[in-house]
């Protein structure tokens, strides 16, 4: 059944599910629903809390930075909601993107996968280059000093020339994602329990050391600071919607799917509200502008010990996200490839690990070359812009669905619609203008040339288009 016409050509869901039993495509099921809340965290917790924080502290927010917290994660919630739903309704990896094919059209869903592609391909650099952060902090607290032109990308005007440490670590991440899902699932459930582990350490070991003075003045820049510290912190929410992409690779994915977004948003919102009242609590939001916030506000209270544990969990927990976002980031190019509608050499499988190989390699030499060369904030600012948009689609084609197919069964049905993704809608609206003006360029070239290439493209190249109907 296909319905639309030309570039409003719907696929129908029963031709999406169809797909993933081709043989050719056929991708592993491993797993569960605790793999699925940890790979949700695996994507979290990480360069947002442990980096963006001190910045967002010291320059956007201060101890308000609590209150923008708040914000971007009930933002966050209004669109996880909607998320579950559609993840519950449609098991296939590429998440929005597939989600819009059958709702919205082929090229809503084209638009969708590109600012996916966007999302997720450059929210690994700016994760990378927290890593790197993190990374040079402990071995200088072992006298290691790395020289300042191999630490910092050359646009970031410190001196920088390339930044070695975030290249290698994603060199190595893509290589663990290139030999397969289980070895990546098993690393990550480790490694996220760690992660857990050690924030909430810096909470118990934190709460001893706040001075109530250091959350006064609470609210320095006003409330234009909580809303710019709520869109610039809104990247370390990111990464529950990394859930659906793994939808074809799990067990039970209706039932699992919406327990795995909504459980890992819900842990990861509580424990940043506390972490962000303890770190502004225990030292002076002035003193948090570093690479490095959480090791600062430990080495400023003189526990070097802890600074040390912490920074070794913050190398833990980033690597967990990039293993997350790098599986969904070649996830959602290996889905559009599947449909023709970018080169189908991304969508092959490589013979014996059967992961989507070409594109593997094709995001590990993107993704290093832009962490070498351009600063972290900046690219933070794109990716949060671009997953803004994803989440605003994703808000509208639930509305839609809830209309046109209300015979499809929906394990997990969204409280509130259309109420709740309305608030998406509107609260994404108002995070995003207070995004700068030189990402909202970059968003629109983004788009222009993604435009550019479906009608050059795609729409010819496009398995949907080749059929009657
Ligand atoms: N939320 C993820 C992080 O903060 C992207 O690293």
């Amino acid at each position: 059944m296909l319905n639309g016409n030309g570039i409003m050509k719907k696929k129908s869901f029963e031709d999406l599910l169809a797909d993933t039993q081709v043989e050719q495509y056929k991708l592993k099921k491993t797993l569960s629903v605790l793999d699925l809340v940890a790979l949700g965290l695996g994507a979290i917790i990480g360069t947002g809390i442990f980096v963006l924080t001190g910045k967002a502290a010291a320059e956007y927010a201060g101890p308000a930075l609590i209150l923008s917290f708040i914000l971007a994660g009930l933002a966050c919630t209004f669109a996880a909601i909607s998320y579950a739903e559609l993840a519950s309704m449609i098991p296939i990896s590429g998440s929005l993107y597939s989600y819009s094919y059958v709702t919205l059209g082929e090229f809503a869903a084209w638009i969708s996968g590109w600012i996916l592609i966007l999302e997720y391909v450059f929210a690994l650099p700016a994760i990378a280059l927290g890593w790197s952060a993190y990374f040079t902090n402990l071995l200088a607290t072992f006298g290691i000093n790395i020289p300042a032109w191999a630490t910092h990308s050359a646009l970031q005007g410190t001196g920088g020339v390339i930044n070695l440490p975030a290249i290698v670590i994603l060199l190595i991440i893509s290589t663990l994602v290139y030999i397969g899902t289980r070895e990546s699932a098993t690393v990550n459930n480790i490694a996220v329990a760690f992660k857990i582990f050690v924030v909430i350490f810096f909470i118990l070991v934190g709460i001893g050391y706040i001075k109530p003075v250091n959350w006064k003045p609470f609210m320095p820049f006003g409330w234009k600071g909580v809303f710019s510290g709520a869109s610039f912190v809104f990247f370390a929410y990111l990464g529950f919607d990394a859930v659906s992409t793994a939808a074809e690779e799990t067990k039970n994915p209706e039932r699992d799917l919406p327990i795995g977004i909504l459980g890992s948003l819900g842990i990861s919102t509580l424990l940043y509200i506390l972490v962000v009242a303890i770190l502004t609590g225990i030292t002076s939001y002035t003193n948090l502008g570093t690479d490095a916030p959480m090791a600062t506000a430990f080495a400023a209270i003189g526990l070097n010990w802890a600074r040390g544990l912490v920074s070794i969990g913050a190398l833990t927990a980033i690597t967990t996200v990039l293993l997350v976002m790098t599986y969904g980031a070649t996830r959602i190019i290996f889905s559009m490839s599947r449909d023709g509608l970018v080169p189908p050499i991304l969508s092959k499988l490589h013979p014996k690990f059967r992961t989507p190989s070409i594109t593997i390699i094709f995001v590990a030499i993107v993704t290093s070359l832009t962490a070498g060369f351009l600063p972290i904030n900046a690219i933070a600012e794109v990716v949060n812009m671009a997953t803004m948009l994803a989440f605003l689609l994703i808000s509208i084609a639930v509305i839609i669905l809830r209309y046109t197919r209300p015979d499809l069964p929906r394990r997990f049905k969204a409280p509130g619609v259309p109420v709740t993704p309305i608030l998406a809608i509107i609260t994404m609206i108002i995070l995003m203008f207070y995004l700068s003006k030189i990402t909202w360029l970059v968003a629109l070239v983004w788009l222009i040339i993604g435009i550019i290439f479906y009608f050059t493209y795609s729409r010819y190249n496009s398995k949907l288009q080749q059929q009657k109907g």
